[in-house]
């Protein structure tokens, strides 16, 4: 099978996988509306592309808070890598180090952090941090996740409970016996572990924007806030001193409803004005839309599934395949474009109307 875009590694996925680990990483919440619209939103946007412009020389790099990256899309932080490959987590650090990218490692991983910093000494890693009602395992695993290494402490905000997935809810969802949430064990008591691999409720509701200077309080890393769909949380989150935004709804996976993220980055971008980084994740399947956010103001995106498409095609070396082509396709649209270099990429170069 020639493997030619990211559509046909997520086709492999589904044909490959156990239907509840497939059905687990599609879902999104209810009736999958903002899941769907991440996607058809890129459709709407349309370049203004630029001719007669020297694209011979391409420079498609860029820098993460400083840090250099080969190109403009990291990988997200998603759970239960060992749902789509045996080696999990480990493979994933593996192919973003080869590929010179960031990887931002779940809470919810299935192996510790220790063995994903093992796995590619020196690669560019973040932390993402879900915060429990046992405080204590969170300041842990923000102090473990500095001591290992990592560049970037990432808070997803999104999740006070978790959205309803209605095929998880068919199916029963149970992670294997084999496979365990490496970064929590011992951290909850008794043995229910019936919510996705955690007892239920486990997440702590009550988080406010004060939790970022407890955060502060903890580490020297970056804070990065994913999660913001809106002006006046970017506003807030910028008061409160993170360094990063991640636009995101969760891969529509949370509240059902909400906006596209490409749609929502422009009220972002414009609310933070420069002060802090803002990236973008949701629906990013192709080069061209890559583009597109960065034209919209994202400094880089990340991707969630495509990343365990690629894993549950052929581990490092699959989720390797699926970043060469997207890195691929990216250059190739930005020459298309008329842009050499990412610097050159701005609102000029797509037709937007504000919703
Ligand atoms: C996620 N996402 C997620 N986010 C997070 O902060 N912590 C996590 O553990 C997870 N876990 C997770 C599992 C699976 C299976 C999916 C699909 C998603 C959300 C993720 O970081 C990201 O926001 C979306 O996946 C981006 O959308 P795309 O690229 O999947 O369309």
């Amino acid at each position: 099978m020639a493997m030619v875009c990211l559509s046909d590694f997520e086709a492999y996925a589904k044909k490959y996988l156990p239907k509840m680990a497939w059905d687990f990483f599609a879902a999104g919440a209810d009736d999958c509306c903002t899941r769907d619209e991440n996607i058809l939103a890129y459709k709407r946007i349309h370049f203004r592309p630029r001719m007669l412009r020297d694209v011979s020389t391409m420079d498609i790099s860029t820098k993460l808070l400083g840090t250099e990256i080969s190109f403009p899309v990291g990988i997200a932080p998603t759970g239960f890598h060992q749902l789509a490959w045996p080696d999990g987590e480990k493979s994933t650090a593996r192919a973003a180090k080869a590929m010179n990218t960031c990887y931002i490692a779940s809470t919810y991983s299935t192996c510790t952090l220790e063995e994903i910093s093992a796995a590619a000494p020196g690669g560019l890693r973040w932390f993402q941090l879900y915060i429990h009602r046992n405080r204590a395992v969170s300041q842990q695993l923000v102090q473990q996740a500095e001591a290992l290494g990592f560049q970037g402490l990432v808070l997803t905000a999104d999740l006070p409970y978790t959205g309803k997935r209605r095929d998880d809810v068919r199916n029963g969802f149970r992670l294997p016996p084999h496979m365990k949430l490496k970064n929590l064990e011992g951290a909850f008591e008794g043995d229910d572990r019936s919510e996705y691999g955690l007892p239920p409720n486990s997440v702590d509701p009550s988080v406010t924007w004060s939790d970022i200077y407890w955060l502060r309080s903890l580490t020297h890393l970056p804070i990065i806030i994913k999660g913001i769909l809106t002006k006046e949380d970017a506003e807030l989150a910028v008061r409160h001193g993170v360094q990063g935004i991640i636009v995101s709804n969760h891969g529509g996976r949370q509240l059902d409803g909400g906006p596209a993220t490409i749609d929502a980055l422009v009220e972002v971008v414009e609310a933070v004005q420069g002060s802090v980084e803002v990236y973008l994740d949701g629906g990013i399947r192709k080069g061209s839309d890559v583009l597109k956010a960065l034209a919209l103001g994202a400094k880089c995106v990340f991707i969630g599934r495509p990343a365990l498409w690629g894993l549950a095609y052929k581990g490092e070396e699959g989720l390797q395949d699926v970043l060469r082509i997207l890195q691929d396709e990216f250059r190739l649209s930005m020459a298309l474009a008329g842009c050499a270099s990412v610097s050159e990429i701005g609102r000029h170069l797509v037709q937007f109307s504000k919703l």
